[in-house]
């Protein structure tokens, strides 16, 4: 099966950006940790990380093409601002799990409301890089089942 990780804009940040919110780890890290964990499984796991709402909203329309089976997003700010990629997300009807670094329910108000949220099969905050992980586990499982 195809797993598609897609990282909203800031996140090519990650390691320098506010770490005592996001942590130190790089992105580029967390992607390979999750391909090769992927793949141990046998299944290929595909990343984007992208600043522009358009090229991730083309992303998901590509994934539905490709047959992707299941989506891992963390849409960073478009989280609390895109009708447009969460549209996208319901056009494609892949099933996807949404991720926060951060415990979004634990900062400004304005970071409480998720377009994506009610669409989701689950949601992760606040565990920061190991939520991916998390996601991962619990996408491998739907994809068995
Ligand atoms: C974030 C939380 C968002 O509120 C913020 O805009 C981000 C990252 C997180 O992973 O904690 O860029 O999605």
């Amino acid at each position: 099966s195809t797993i598609l990780v897609l990282h909203g804009p800031n996140l090519n940040m990650l390691g320098t950006r506010e770490p005592e919110v996001y942590g130190y780890e790089t992105l580029a890290n967390i992607d390979d940790r999750l391909r090769s964990q992927a793949a141990e499984h046998g299944h290929h796991l595909l990343h984007l990380q992208s600043n522009a709402e358009y090229e991730l909203i083309e992303r998901v329309h590509e994934a539905r093409a490709e047959g992707v089976d299941f989506i891992i997003i963390n849409p960073a700010a478009f989280t609390h601002t895109s009708v447009a990629l969460r549209d996208a997300m319901l056009a494609s009807g892949i099933p996807f799990i949404e991720v926060h670094l951060s415990n979004v329910h634990a900062r400004e108000p304005f970071r409480h409301h998720s377009y994506f949220s009610d669409i989701a099969e689950g949601v992760i905050c606040g565990l920061g890089s190991q939520g991916y992980d998390l996601a991962l586990q619990a996408a491998l499982t739907r994809i068995h089942r």
